[in-house]
Parts: structure tokens; sequence; C-alpha cells
């Protein structure tokens, strides 16, 4: 049987790319707080999944509402990750956002959004697994590198070219 610390270190040299995932409570509060475990699921129909520990109040507040926005962090965010890592209530204080299509808080510094409903909830273990259909995706033309998280820091890439671009397939 696997350890919980050896589960954790073996997972933590899994480098992830920092988002936020952000949402309304069932106050309409915007609601919010620090992923790695997102990935994309399908093109057509457009989903994305993000799974939750159903002990955070995002994951409530996901559950309620039914939608959810995934903001992607660029280096230079790592302030805004640690803030939305905590249970601080004042997670959004002094914080740009807009309102997306759905109603969650979308974070104007982000490199890129995508607006989603929950289409499927899956409970896994101790999370959940929502699986959004996107209803709206916009990438900033900026070239700024992703914020990721390995081995319990933040940083970045060194080998990937700052003016890539934004979901391009280049070596096809
Ligand atoms: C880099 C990083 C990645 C994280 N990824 C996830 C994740 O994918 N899913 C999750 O449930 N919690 C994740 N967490 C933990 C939540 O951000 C943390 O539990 C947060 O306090 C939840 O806030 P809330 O209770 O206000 O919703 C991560 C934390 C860090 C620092």
């Amino acid at each position: 049987m696997v350890t919980t610390d050896a589960f954790k270190r073996a997972l933590a040299n899994l480098a992830g790319g920092v988002v936020l995932v952000t949402t309304l409570d069932d106050q309409e509060e915007a609601s919010g707080m620090t992923a790695t475990a997102v990935c994309s699921i399908s093109v057509d129909p457009p989903l994305v999944m993000v799974c939750m520990n159903h002990a955070t109040a995002t994951h409530r507040a996901v559950h309620a509402s039914g939608i959810f926005a995934i903001n992607f962090l660029a280096v230079g965010a790592e302030s805004l990750a640690r803030r939305f890592a905590s249970n601080r209530p004042d997670k959004f204080q002094g914080l740009d956002t807009t309102v997306a299509k759905t109603g969650a808080p979308i974070i104007d510094i982000a490199l890129a959004h995508c607006d989603c409903t929950v289409e499927q909830a899956v409970t896994a273990g101790d999370h959940t697994i929502f699986i959004g259909r996107v209803l709206e995706a916009h990438a900033k033309p900026r070239n700024d590198l992703p914020l990721l998280y390995f081995r319990g820091d933040y940083g970045s890439v060194a080998s990937i070219p700052q003016n890539s671009g934004a979901g391009k397939k280049k070596d096809a």
C-alpha cells in the first residue's frame, strides 16, 4: 500500500501549469482557488476538466453554481497563486476582473481563460472531476512564460521560446 507521503512526493514531479479556477458561490460572490489538476478533454465538443478537493470552498461553489472559469497564470503571478491557494476570504480584493458569459469572474492579468458550464461531475476519492463545456475561450496576444508548479515551488520553462505561437502547431 502506497503511503500518502510517497504518493505526494512522486506526484510533485509532475510539473503543472498553474490556473485560478473561479466561480460564484451561493451568495453570488466571487470564489476561487489555485489549481494544477486541470486539462483539456475534447475539441468537439470543447470540454475541459478540473479536479477539486471536496473540502474546498470553491468545490462547494462550483457544485452549487454549475459554472467555472479557468484562468491560466503567467510568471510573475506567484503571489496571486499563493493567495488563491489559501482560504482567506478576500482573495479577489484589489484584483481586476471581468464578468464572463456564465457570470464567472475572469482574472484580467491571466494569459488566457476558458469560461465553462458544468457538464458532468464525477466523484473520484476525495475529489470531484468537474467536466466543463467551454462556452468561451480567449488567449491574449502576449509573450509571457507560463507559471508552473514543480516539487512544491513556482517557476517556469527555460527552453520554450517566449514568442511561440499560442496553440499553433509548429512541428507538424
Ligand atoms: C500549486 C497548487 C496547485 C493546487 N492544485 C489544486 C487542484 O488541482 N485541486 C484542488 O482541489 N486543490 C488544489 N490546490 C489546493 C487549493 O488551492 C487550496 O486547497 C485552496 O486553499 C482552496 O481554497 P478554497 O477552500 O477557498 O476554495 C493547489 C494548491 C497549490 C499551491
